[in-house]
């Protein structure tokens, strides 16, 4: 029997490009995309309704709310959609034996200042604001419901949505703002995994026909970055002439206080899977695509 997946958030960066990879791939499952317009997870008793009779084998959850700003001014709305919508879905899922994939952030680590190393799946979470603590208990929550749960920690997506003007990227502010003003000033002071969507998208594809055992995967790009490399990275790589100067995180501030160092370890996935790529080659092979 074809083995049955829903994907929640079909529509955002991510969801966007597991779609995109699914259809290109004449993959083996069926995909049943499920956008907000259909189950809008933050109203109460939603999930349950529009999962509780439809038949699928996996759910894959892309659907988060993920402005990290908003969510210190509305943390309700933050928690409704990261936390207790999945708390639903773990529970829908166990209810029927399926699988709950559920993609979750780095932001759930970064309270360990001192932390200086790629953190592995083990690491104590350590959220520094709202958004992070939302997902952190969504985690949890998922966790607690089922014991049939993949929890996949990603970070610091670039995905072809951006290109269709849903807000952008990293990448295309970058591109956009350097080809505009000529300078880019980026923060040098905190460090992550800069991540191309189409990467993490793959590995979802195989999660889901391949499988594994329940558990946390950190799915990102290899190596580490500072903003200011990557947006460096990508004013080289795209060709513009823009100057690119770092700066402090304090000279950006924001409501949401941002992580000082939030690279994720990705050796468990790259043994099950193969190495994941450089971020350096998933930014020349995302460039490319988009010229
Ligand atoms: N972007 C990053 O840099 C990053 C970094 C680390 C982890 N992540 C995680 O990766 C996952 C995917 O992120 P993304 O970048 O693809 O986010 P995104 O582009 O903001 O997309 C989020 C998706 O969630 C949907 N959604 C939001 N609220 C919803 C609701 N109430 N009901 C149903 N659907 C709802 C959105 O629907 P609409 O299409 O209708 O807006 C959209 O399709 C998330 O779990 C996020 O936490 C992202």
């Amino acid at each position: 029997m074809t083995l049955k997946a829903v994907l929640l958030g079909p529509d955002g960066q991510l969801g966007h490009d597991v779609r995109r990879l699914h259809a290109a791939a004449g993959s083996s499952f069926e995909l049943q995309p499920l956008p907000r317009a259909k189950l809008d997870v933050a109203v109460p008793g939603a999930v349950e309704n529009a999962l509780g009779d439809r038949s699928f084998d996996v759910l894959v959850n892309c659907a988060a709310y993920t402005r990290v700003d908003d969510a210190e001014d509305d943390a309700a709305a933050a928690f409704a959609v990261n936390s207790q919508a999945v708390r639903a879905m773990a529970a829908v899922c166990a209810s029927r034996k399926a699988r709950l994939i559920h993609i979750s952030t780095d932001y759930v680590f970064g309270g360990d200042t001192a932390r200086d190393r790629p953190l592995p799946e083990d690491a104590p979470l350590a959220p520094v604001n709202v958004y992070g603590e939302s997902k952190a208990l969504g985690e949890k929550l998922a966790c607690r419901e089922s014991d049939d749960v993949v929890v996949v920690r990603t970070a610091s997506l670039f995905g072809t949505a951006g290109l269709g003007g849903r807000g952008g990227n990293f990448v295309e502010t970058v591109i956009r703002n350097g080809a505009s003003t000529g300078e880019i000033r980026a923060v040098d002071d905190r460090t992550m995994s800069p991540t191309a969507a189409a990467d993490v998208a793959r590995v979802l594809l195989r999660l889901v026909t391949e499988g594994c055992a329940p558990g946390c995967h950190h799915v990102v790009n290899s190596g580490s970055a500072t903003w200011f490399e990557f947006a460096a990275a990508i004013v080289r790589g795209a060709g513009i002439e823009a100057a690119v100067t770092p700066c402090s995180g304090d000279d950006f501030p924001a409501r949401a206080e941002r992580p000082r160092y939030t690279v994720l370890d990705n050796a468990k996935i790259s043994s099950m899977f193969g190495a994941m790529s450089p971020w350096q080659e998933a930014l020349e092979r995302y460039l490319r695509a988009r010229s």
